[in-house]
C-alpha cells in the first residue's frame, strides 16, 4: 500500500517524516518519484499536474492538502469514483481568523490611511467609531467562517453572516441565500469573504453585488481570488465607493508580477498565507482518515460533488 506526495511548493520530505509517524507501514513515494502506478492507493496532493490522477487505478482516496479542492476538480479527468478528503485544520482556521481580525482592525481604525497620512507628514486624525456600530459580514459561514465570525464579534464587532445553511451563532445575524445577499450587502461596512469556490461563487462579487455594499466599506478575501471579478473591484476602489481591500488569494497564482492589485494603493496583498499548514497537525489529521479509508470507514470532511465543496 503506498501513498503518493504532490505538493507543489514544499518540503516533500518534512511531510513524508510526518506521515511516517503516523503510518509507519506505509510506502511513502514522493512525485515525481511513483514507481509502479498501481501500487499508489492514497494521493496527498496540491495542485497536482492535470491528467496524473487517473493513472492510479487502485486509487482508494484523495487526500487534499488544502480545505479547497478545486486544484483537484480543475483536473477534467480526475477519478470521479474516488472520495477527495478535504483537509479542515483547527489551527489553520485559527490562523485564518486572526488573519482577518487584523484586517479588521485595520480597516476598523483607518491605519490604512495613516500609513497614507504618514507618506505625507501629514497630523490629520479620522473620527472613530464604535465597534459595536461596524457591521462585519462574513460571506460563507462553514468551519472557517463561523469561526471567525466568532472572534471578530467576540471583539464587541457587529457580526453578520450569508450562506445557503442557516447557522445559528449567538449575536451573530445570519442572511440565508440568494434573496437575502442584496441586504447583507447593504449592512456590511466591512465584508469577508470566505466562501468555497464553486459554479456558483465564481465571480460572485462583481460590479453589481460590490455595488450594493455602502459607500466606504472595504473587502477582505482569504478564500479564493476568482469569487471576486479584479477588474470590477479596481473600478469600485478608484471610484471611492470602496475604501480599501485586503487580498490574499488571487485568481492567478502567484499573482503576476504586472497585477495591477501589487501596486494599487487602495490594495494590500499578501501571498496566499492567511492560514499556512502545519505539517505534524495536518499529517497526523490526513493519517486518521487515511486509516479510517483502510478500516473502511467514511473519512471526513468529504468533497460533495453536488454542493461544489
Ligand atoms: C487553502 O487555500 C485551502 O484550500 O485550504
Amino acid at each position: 500500500m503506498a501513498l503518493l506526495i504532490s505538493y507543489e511548493g514544499a518540503d516533500s520530505e518534512v511531510w513524508r517524516q510526518e506521515f511516517s509517524k503516523h503510518l509507519p507501514d506505509m510506502d511513502i513515494r514522493i512525485y515525481p518519484e511513483v514507481g509502479e502506478p498501481d501500487d499508489i492507493e492514497f494521493a496527498a496532493v496540491w495542485m497536482h499536474p492535470i491528467g496524473d490522477l487517473q493513472r492510479y487505478t487502485n486509487l482508494k482516496a484523495i487526500m487534499s492538502f488544502g480545505a479547497g479542492v478545486e486544484h483537484i476538480t480543475r483536473d477534467p479527468e480526475f477519478p470521479r469514483h474516488v472520495p477527495i478528503v478535504r483537509l479542515v485544520d483547527g489551527l489553520v482556521v485559527q490562523d485564518m481568523a486572526l488573519h482577518v481580525v487584523h484586517w479588521v482592525l485595520h480597516f476598523h481604525r483607518d491605519y490604512h490611511r495613516y500609513l497614507d497620512g504618514q507618506k505625507e507628514a501629514s497630523w490629520q486624525k479620522y473620527p472613530l467609531r464604535e465597534p459595536a456600530r461596524r457591521r462585519v459580514g462574513f460571506l460563507g459561514m462553514g468551519a472557517m467562517g463561523a469561526v471567525a465570525a466568532k472572534m471578530v464579534r467576540n471583539l464587541g464587532f457587529g457580526v453578520s453572516g450569508w450562506g445557503r445553511d442557516p447557522v445559528n451563532l449567538e449575536g451573530v445575524q445570519f442572511f440565508d441565500g440568494d434573496d437575502e445577499l442584496q441586504p447583507f450587502l447593504e449592512s456590511t461596512d466591512i465584508l469577508v469573504n470566505v466562501l468555497p469556490l464553486t459554479a456558483a461563487t465564481e465571480n460572485l462579487l462583481d460590479e453589481r453585488h460590490l455595488a450594493m455594499l455602502p459607500k466606504g466599506a472595504s473587502v477582505i478575501n482569504i478564500s479564493r481570488g476568482a469569487i471576486i471579478v479584479d477588474e470590477d473591484l479596481l473600478a469600485a476602489l478608484d471610484s471611492g465607493h470602496l475604501s480599501a481591500a485586503a487580498l490574499d488569494t488571487f485568481r492567478v497564482e502567484p499573482l503576476p508580477v504586472d497585477h495591477p492589485f501589487w501596486t494599487h494603493p487602495k490594495v494590500f496583498v499578501t501571498p496566499h498565507v492567511a492560514g499556512i499548514n502545519y505539517p505534524h497537525s495536518a499529517a497526523s489529521l490526513m493519517a486518521d482518515n487515511i486509516k479510517k479509508v483502510v478500516a473502511g470507514e467514511c473519512p471526513s470532511p468529504v468533497f460533495d460533488p453536488v454542493r461544489g465543496y
